[in-house]
């Protein structure tokens, strides 16, 4: 069955949220059919397909166009877009419309933004436009450029104190679950006992009510950098490589094709 808003909601408590990204048709189905979650069309698009350094520069346009192949591969999981950088900061009303967009051209369930208590208004017209939101606190890489490092936040306590209160905000505005980002875990489970709807925690410790990870982090497909969060479950990068060399190999050997591979 389709997972949708109120079952997340639900599961808080119950049972621990599995929340992935993925950017494609191929990787969407792989999470699908490994049954995850949450499936999550993340601006960390920029690092991962585009090589860039940051997510500031991704555009409405090409998560919609990542979107769109995502929602194609998965039949079952909540699909949540995350909404570019300048997307929804500048005001409330082209938040609404590029929120819009992105459910209505994709067919994708939810949209994700990064900030607290500033967003509230913006937040809740989302939501009373009949998007649901999902927040995202703490290390919140689109303000890489105020912060200068993408080092852990909330470590001491006047930013643990707003990050905590900024939990509050996002649910009073109505989210339906907050990503906790690279802060403490101590600091996470206060959180996730203080708010009433699932966090979903990334670098935020076991006692959030789930996980997210980059799928091209955990299964060792990216390995530009490894944040001290990521558990690398495969080493598909090792095994393409290995693929990749094999296959020259044998193209200069004249091994490969034989008969199998050929029409005769
Ligand atoms: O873009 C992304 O991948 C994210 C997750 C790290 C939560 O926002
Ligand atoms: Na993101």
């Amino acid at each position: 069955m389709a997972i949708t808003v109120p079952k997340i909601k639900d599961m808080k408590d119950k049972e621990k949220i599995s929340m992935i990204t993925a950017y494609d048709y191929t990787s969407a189905r792989i999470a699908d059919e490994a049954g995850i979650d949450i499936i999550l069309v993340g601006d960390s698009l920029a690092m991962v397909m585009q090589g860039k350094s940051s997510t500031i520069p991704v555009t409405v346009d090409e998560v919609i166009y990542h979107a769109k192949m995502v929602r194609q591969g998965a039949k079952n999981a909540l699909i949540v877009v995350d909404m570019p950088f300048m997307s929804y900061q500048a005001d409330y009303v082209e938040a609404i419309r590029n929120a819009g967009r992105i459910l209505k051209e994709t067919g994708c369930d939810a949209v994700k933004l990064e900030g607290g208590r500033e967003f509230v208004p913006t937040i809740s017209s989302i939501v009373a436009a009949g998007i649901p939101v999902m927040g995202h606190l703490g290390l919140t890489p689109q303000s890489i450029n105020i912060f200068g490092s993408y080092k852990a936040r909330g470590k001491d306590e006047a930013e643990a104190t707003k990050i905590k209160e900024d939990a509050k905000f996002l649910q009073e505005a109505g989210v339906f679950s907050i990503v906790l980002e690279s802060v403490p875990k101590q600091l996470a489970k206060e959180i996730t006992e203080s708010v009433n709807v699932p966090t979903i925690g990334i670098g935020a410790g076991v006692h959030t009510d789930g996980q997210v990870l980059v799928f091209h982090d955990m299964l060792g497909l990216f390995d530009d950098f490894k944040p001290k969060f990521v558990k690398r479950y495969a080493h598909l990068k090792k095994d393409a490589l290995d693929g990749v060399k094999q296959y020259i190999k044998e193209v200069k050997a004249g091994e490969f094709p034989t008969d199998e591979h050929s029409y005769l």
